[in-house]
């Protein structure tokens, strides 16, 4: 199974060159999230693989990391927590920034977003440098919720993002 999900989001993927700069192969996932049947499995196997009632509230890294979450906490009636680029939020929050395979910025989620000790599932659709994913568990934290584990779609081995993650534990659907 763990195969075809793999399949299910290499053929899902358009790679884009020079995209958003000149040298970097872009990850457009948009076309595996509007296929059905295809984002249907790939939800069902992130769910399969953690467990249902493993975590309370999934977290989604802006942009394309609501789509997932979202989805997600639909399935199993929890809740999403949206982690926003900096400047977004309307409320008091807590901020940790990062660096991109391509630039700067910094992650925000709201300082009461989390219970105490509220188990939350991280998600987004690519791990790349792993700067990304790096700010947002430890915003999860901060704010007081409890990392009951991370998925991404999509690992770029090459980036070493997992390396940089290390002790924790990454779940990625496909690793190129
Ligand atoms: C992409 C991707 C991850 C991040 C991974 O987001 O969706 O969030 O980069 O890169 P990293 O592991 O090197 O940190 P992007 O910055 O393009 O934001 P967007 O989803 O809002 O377009």
């Amino acid at each position: 199974q763990h195969t075809d999900l793999a399949a299910i989001v290499e053929s899902g993927t358009v790679d884009v060159p020079d995209f958003p700069k000149p040298g970097v192969v872009f990850k457009d996932l948009m076309p595996l999230f509007a296929d059905g049947p295809a984002f249907r499995q790939v939800i069902d196997g992130i769910i399969a693989h953690h467990g249902e009632g493993s975590f309370d509230v999934v977290a989604g890294v802006e942009a394309r990391g609501f789509v997932v979450a979202a989805a997600i906490a639909y399935a199993t009636g929890t809740g999403v927590v949206p982690v926003r680029k900096a400047g977004k939020l309307p409320r008091k929050a807590l901020s940790a920034s990062y660096e991109l395979e391509y630039g700067e910025a910094a992650l925000e989620v709201h300082e009461d977003a989390f219970i105490a000790g509220q188990r939350v599932l991280v998600v987004d659709d690519v791990l790349a440098t792993g700067g990304t994913a790096a700010a947002a568990l430890e915003l999860v934290e901060r704010a007081g919720g409890t990392v009951a584990g991370f998925t991404v779609l999509m690992e770029l081995a090459f980036l070493k993002g997992r390396e940089r993650l290390s002790p924790r534990t990454v779940h990625a659907l496909l690793t190129v």
